[in-house]
């Protein structure tokens, strides 16, 4: 039996436990972003390493009716010197997408800014991205991390809503206390992007099955529809995607009052058809050459992209070998 089929048998949970563990491990992400390998896989869910590239399939999804939010790929960062370079990432990217007449629409990692250095740099390096954006009239979410960050980020989002109504967070549905933060933060008229959460949490702060994280979206997903606090549901599930239409014709809320939210790369089919029935879809443009956490998490969420790598990567091997 071959390395994929092996790969096969193991049980989904156990698969994803392993690919979001591998995720952390900064020796096999030098190697595999050195590795002409992986690109041809990689390039389906990041859209370039730097921000040339990225540019022409942000300008194609608007073209085909699609809104966008990027995400320059980072996070772990350690030193304030990185922060400060991933910063300045962000204002270029911001500078040339309202140049071009794209959505300044950005998504920030917050240990990108440098969260685990110290709040007060966390603070000052994102108020820097949230003053470009203010500038140009866009939209900065703070992305959420795994379940240590959740207290860090959601008081930075705090203060930053304070000072700037133009920043959203993201809550996640496998956990547990979601529900109390959603309540808290419709309460101060804050947008929330909903998904069900992309690491490995442990059963004392997480649902462990898909059926409990599915029903705790569905729930959050019902508040914050009926709040009116024009969520963004983050998610390609087609059974909670028709829920969210349920909820919506059932209560008059009309499309212009929620979107959906996809990532890029992932169920263009779904993407189109909401699109086509006048829903507006927003998605998710990760690029950088910091693509591999992201990139991991991505396979973890469908363990049938990794026999689809490893098949493409023996491919392209082939290739080399007889090209020698
Ligand atoms: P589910 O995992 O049940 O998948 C439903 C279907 O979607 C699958 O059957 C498959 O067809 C398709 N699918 C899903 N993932 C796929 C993949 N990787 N490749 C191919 N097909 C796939 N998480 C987080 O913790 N913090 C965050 O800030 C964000 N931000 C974010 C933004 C946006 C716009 C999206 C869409 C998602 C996130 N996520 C996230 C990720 C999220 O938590 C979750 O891990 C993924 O969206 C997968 O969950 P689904 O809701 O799609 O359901």
């Amino acid at each position: 039996m071959g390395f994929a089929e092996n790969m096969r048998l193991l049980p989904h949970r156990t698969m994803r436990s392993l690919l979001i563990s591998l995720s952390q491990r900064r020796s096999l992400a030098r190697l595999a972003v050195g590795s002409p390998l992986t690109r041809p896989v990689v390039a389906r869910f990041v859209a370039g390493e730097s921000l040339e590239e990225a540019l022409p399939a942000i300008a194609a999804l608007k073209r085909a009716g699609l809104r966008t939010t990027v995400d320059v790929l980072g996070e772990s960062v350690t030193s304030p010197e990185h922060a400060a370079a991933a910063v300045d990432r962000y204002l270029a990217t911001i500078a040339a997408l309202s140049e071009r007449g794209l959505d300044p629409n950005v998504s920030v990692k917050l240990t990108q800014m440098g969260l685990e250095i110290g709040r007060d740099l966390c603070r000052a390096n994102v108020m820097r991205i949230m003053e470009a954006v203010r500038g140009v009239n866009g939209f900065v979410r703070f992305d959420m991390e795994d379940h240590t960050r959740t207290d860090a980020t959601l008081e930075v989002w705090r203060a930053a809503h304070d000072a700037y109504p133009g920043v959203g967070v993201v809550i996640q549905s496998a956990l547990r206390r979601s529900s109390a933060d959603v309540d808290a933060i419709i309460a101060v008229g804050g947008r929330v992007r909903l998904c069900k959460g992309a690491y490995d949490e442990p059963a004392t702060v997480a649902y462990r099955t898909k059926t409990a994280v599915d029903a705790n979206y569905a729930r959050l997903m019902e508040r914050l529809l009926l709040a009116d606090a024009h969520p963004a549901l983050a998610t390609h599930d087609p059974k909670l995607i028709v829920k969210a239409i349920r909820i919506a014709e059932r209560e008059g809320i009309g499309p212009d009052r929620f979107e959906f939210q996809m990532l890029y790369g992932v169920r263009r089919d779904l993407q189109r058809a909401l699109l086509a029935r006048g829903y507006a879809v927003r998605i998710y443009v990760p690029f950088g050459q910091e693509w591999y956490p992201y990139f991991m998490r991505r396979l973890a969420e469908r363990p049938a992209n990794v026999g689809f790598m490893l098949r493409a990567v023996v491919k392209e091997e082939a290739r080399r070998l007889r090209g020698r």
